[in-house]
């Protein structure tokens, strides 16, 4: 998939956009491009209207703004914007961390380009198709490219949960737990290997740094990490980690 536009979010409630998304006294859809700027303060514009200048390159803009400022707000806008110009919504990526920060997102960024930019735009509700929450879209990914990665199609999603468990049915295969000293429990572990994967960071190193009281159990636990990784191979099953990587 090649992406035009990456853009990430969290996102709070609204209100600016009820005034947005409101019908038209006539009752047509809310007009275009310049009312929907007009309601955007001068830093929100300027996100909004990053790069889209004639011989600007979009490159990236990061915009660090703190809760209820407006960031939702200005990433909707960018959508439609975006769209306004030419681009095409199965293009935009737009991630964020939570279902229900992602579900808020979409819903405000899909209503405002179908409903301001209706009347401008061919496409409908549901045009971005590319919204979600990392792991979702990281999932949907994986789906579409899975056999050219070597995985089946037919892989399954293991939540935090399930992870554990199987971390727990590895340790306990392994033996590594058998010992007089207590060794770290199955959370305990998947937390220290989601560290070393996620951060791509040597075990020895996010042992001394961050659990220092399981820097005797180094040998054990990357024994036990071939094993939940091997038996994740075996099994099919993907953890949340492997989502994002
Ligand atoms: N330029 C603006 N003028 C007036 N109200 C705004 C403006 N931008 C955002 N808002 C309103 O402020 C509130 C917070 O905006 P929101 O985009 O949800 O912030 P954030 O995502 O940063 O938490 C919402 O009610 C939104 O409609
Ligand atoms: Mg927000």
């Amino acid at each position: 998939m090649q992406v035009n536009a990456a853009l990430c979010d969290d996102t709070m409630p609204d209100s600016l956009m009820d005034v947005l998304l409101s019908p038209s006294p006539d009752g047509s859809a809310v007009a275009g491009a310049a009312d929907f700027l007009a309601l955007l303060n001068t830093q929100q514009r300027l996100a909004v209207e990053h790069g889209t200048g004639p011989g600007q390159d979009a490159g990236p803009l990061l915009v660090i703004a703190g809760a209820g400022s407006g960031k939702t707000h200005t990433l909707a806008g960018r959508v439609a914007h975006l769209v306004l110009k030419g681009t095409d919504p199965q293009r935009i990526l737009l991630l964020t961390f939570t279902r229900r920060a992602a579900a808020e997102m979409e819903r405000r960024a899909g209503q405002l380009l179908h409903r301001a930019l209706g009347a401008a735009t061919r496409h409908g509700p549901g045009a971005l198709q590319w919204a979600g929450t990392f792991h979702s879209v990281g999932a949907r990914l994986l789906r579409e490219y899975a056999p050219r990665i070597g995985l089946q199609e037919s892989f399954t999603i293991l939540d935090r949960g399930d992870a554990e468990d199987l971390m727990a049915i590895v340790r306990h295969e392994l033996g590594v737990d058998a010992t007089k000293r207590r060794f770290p429990t199955k959370t305990t572990c998947l937390k220290i290997y989601s560290r070393v994967v996620n951060g791509e960071v040597a075990l020895t190193e996010v042992l001394e740094r961050d659990y220092a009281w399981c820097v005797a159990w180094e040998a054990q636990l990357t024994k036990l990490f071939d094993a939940y990784v091997r038996a994740k191979q075996a099994q099919n099953i993907l953890d949340l980690d492997d989502l994002l990587l």
